[in-house]
């Protein structure tokens, strides 16, 4: 007893050394971010239901997360994995390092599995993930390996096409503008969601997996709250004008962020277009 109780108080000094240490001495960016999404509900398998939603796993494996076929005249068959049948064959270990490397522990890369976006998830949303993968039922076979039709093998040649294994080595440290410590919360949420197709500095494109063209995430500076919080809700944008793909990721995804974290994101959106134009 005496042993633990020593330990305990032992490691606690050692602790709050360290917590000076990182205060003073380590660089911002080389902490872990002590920000994670709000918990609505001490579940955690609840909490990992409400992140899949948010960052587009159920929405590309679908909602028992058994799969959907992407397969495409030209460019080739993909589905996107049946995870409940993947996590089965993996440890917990394995499975985050999956997610977070967007490659299987034999070395096989994933291909258009935005792991990139994952990189950075904290410890707590990623345990979440996983407990929520696991609570569904298992459901059919696991999908075929993706093979590639011209129009990809003509960028994959181009290196306009790369691998989610590719894309972690190039972008899974990157993270999108700094606007100062108060908006770190929000910067953590828009680099594992809006990055996805506005990119990781948030300029927005049209290449890449995402065909539609996006634009400039600054956009949303010019909002009003309100008009902002209704773009995120309902995909309904100011002047409402018709959107394609941001109005389906806004009804289906972001309708599930918190009123507060829908006012960090914008307020993290208008700080970004003040320092970085
Ligand atoms: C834009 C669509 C998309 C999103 C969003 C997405 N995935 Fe995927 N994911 C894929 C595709 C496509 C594959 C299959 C890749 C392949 O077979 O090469 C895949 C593969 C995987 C695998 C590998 C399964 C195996 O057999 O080893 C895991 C695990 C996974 N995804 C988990 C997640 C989780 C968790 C999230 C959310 C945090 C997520 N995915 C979000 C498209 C997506
Ligand atoms: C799946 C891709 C995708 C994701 C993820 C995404 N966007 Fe978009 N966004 C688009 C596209 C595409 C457009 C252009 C309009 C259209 O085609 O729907 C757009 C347009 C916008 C606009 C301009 C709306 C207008 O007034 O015309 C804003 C603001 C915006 N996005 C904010 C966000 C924010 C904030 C996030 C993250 C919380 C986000 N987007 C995530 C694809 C995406």
């Amino acid at each position: 007893m005496r042993g633990l109780a020593f330990s305990v108080r032992a490691s606690s000094v050692l602790a709050s050394t360290l917590a000076l240490l990182g205060a003073c001495g380590t660089p911002a960016e080389k902490r872990d971010p002590p920000v994670a999404f709000a918990k609505l509900s001490p579940d955690r398998v609840k909490h990992g239901e409400r992140l899949a939603i948010v960052l587009g796993c159920s929405g590309c494996h679908g909602k028992d997360l058994a799969g959907q076929d992407w397969s495409e005249d030209g460019y080739g068959r993909l589905w996107t994995a049946n995870l409940t049948v993947a996590a089965a064959g993996y440890s917990d270990a394995q499975l985050e390092s999956v997610i977070r490397s967007g490659k299987k522990p034999d070395g096989t890369p994933l291909w258009d599995m935005p792991s990139n976006l994952f990189t950075q998830l904290a410890d707590a949303d990623m345990a979440a993930l996983i407990a929520y993968i696991r609570s569904r039922p298992a459901k059919g076979a696991a999908h075929p390996p993706p093979t590639f039709g011209p129009i990809l093998k003509a960028e994959m040649a181009k290196g306009t096409y790369y691998s989610s294994a590719v894309k972690v080595e190039r972008e899974g440290k990157a993270w999108p503008p700094d606007a100062g410590p108060q908006h770190r919360l929000a910067r953590y949420m828009v680099r594992a969601t809006c990055a996805e197709c506005h990119e990781m500095n948030l300029r927005g494109g049209k290449s890449g997996p995402v065909k539609a063209e996006r634009p400039d995430i600054r956009i949303a500076a010019s909002y009003e709250s309100g008009d902002f919080a209704r773009l995120l809700r309902t995909g309904v944008p100011a002047g409402e004008r018709k959107l394609g793909l941001m109005g389906e990721v806004a009804r289906g995804r972001y309708s599930h962020f918190t009123d507060a974290e829908i006012a960090a994101i914008h307020a993290y959106l208008k700080a970004v277009a003040e320092r970085d134009p």
